[in-house]
Parts: structure tokens; C-alpha cells; sequence
């Protein structure tokens, strides 16, 4: 049975609910150096840093800035999400992050229609970001991650503008 389609967004709800654009693309990796390796010395991509992302329990390095960046992500234990995924399915395609505006918003939004979340609220993602999951079952096959980024009083270096 096909479920009924949800009301689209609402004019208003779009200003801060809609998102922005693409932030990354994001591919989970079996070995951080191994992978950042092959960016950088046979892709000539530079990392543009690293960070560990204790609420996801893996490390994460980014390349490119602003719009559009690639994010390896590198499971530190076998008990996490991304490991479980890792294990499953192998290297690859892990999840795409779009910029919103105001997270609370986007996922009020999504919760109003009745769309799966895997966080009902935000938590804390890589560059000091509030960041939040869509499942891939309710996302035509693709982990989504909502993303607003920190506050522009406070930019760090891998932050895009
Ligand atoms: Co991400």
C-alpha cells in the first residue's frame, strides 16, 4: 500500500525549515590515514581537517570548504551506527548533509508530517555544528543529515560561509 504523500511545506515554513543546499557528502572508510591518503597524494585533494565526533563515536575528515565537501567518516569502535553500517554494506556512500537554516524548524517541519527521524532533536555534529538523521527508509534510500551550522558571532576554520 502506497502511504498518502504528505502536505508540502508551507511558504513560511520554508524561510527556515527548507534547506540550503548540499553541506557533504559523506563515505565511511574502514581506515582514516589509508583513505585520506588516497584524497590527498592520489586525488591531490588537501584535508581540510580532522576532528573526532564523540556523539557518533567515529573520526571524520573533511575536504574542500563551503558548499559541497566530502566527509570520510572512520568508525572508532564496533558498537556505533556507522560501524554497524561499515559492517553490513561495506565502504561507500554513507550519508548526504544538507544546510538548514534552523534545525528545530526543519525537524518540527518533518515531525508535523509524520516523516521518520532518527534524532527528534538535535545533537552535536563535527565543527561545532547541530546536526540531525532522517532514516533512509522514509528518504527514497539515502541517510540525510540536517545540519545548521554554529553561529557566524563564533566561525572556525573548516566552517563554510
Ligand atoms: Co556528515
Amino acid at each position: 500500500m502506497r502511504l498518502e504523500r504528505p502536505p508540502a511545506l508551507e511558504p513560511e515554513e520554508s524561510e527556515s525549515a527548507r534547506p540550503a543546499g548540499l553541506n557533504h557528502v559523506a563515505i565511511v572508510v574502514r581506515d582514516l590515514d589509508e583513505a585520506v591518503a588516497f584524497y590527498e597524494e592520489l586525488l591531490g585533494l588537501p584535508c581540510d581537517g580532522r576532528e573526532r565526533v564523540e556523539s557518533e563515536k567515529v573520526d571524520v575528515a573533511f575536504f574542500g570548504t563551503g558548499r559541497g565537501r566530502i566527509e570520510l567518516v572512520c568508525p572508532l569502535t564496533d558498537d556505533s551506527g556507522v560501524a554497524r553500517f561499515l559492517a553490513k554494506r561495506g565502504e561507500g556512500l554513507h550519508h548526504i548533509c544538507l544546510d538548514v537554516p534552523d534545525i528545530e524548524a526543519a525537524l518540527a517541519a518533518l515531525a508535523a508530517r509524520g516523516l521518520p527521524l532518527l534524532d527528534a532533536k538535535p545533537r552535536a555534529g563535527a565543527g561545532r555544528s547541530r546536526v540531525a538523521f532522517l532514516p533512509p527508509k522514509g528518504a527514497h534510500g539515502v541517510l540525510i543529515e540536517l545540519r545548521q551550522g554554529p553561529a557566524a558571532a563564533a566561525p572556525s576554520h573548516d566552517e563554510p560561509t
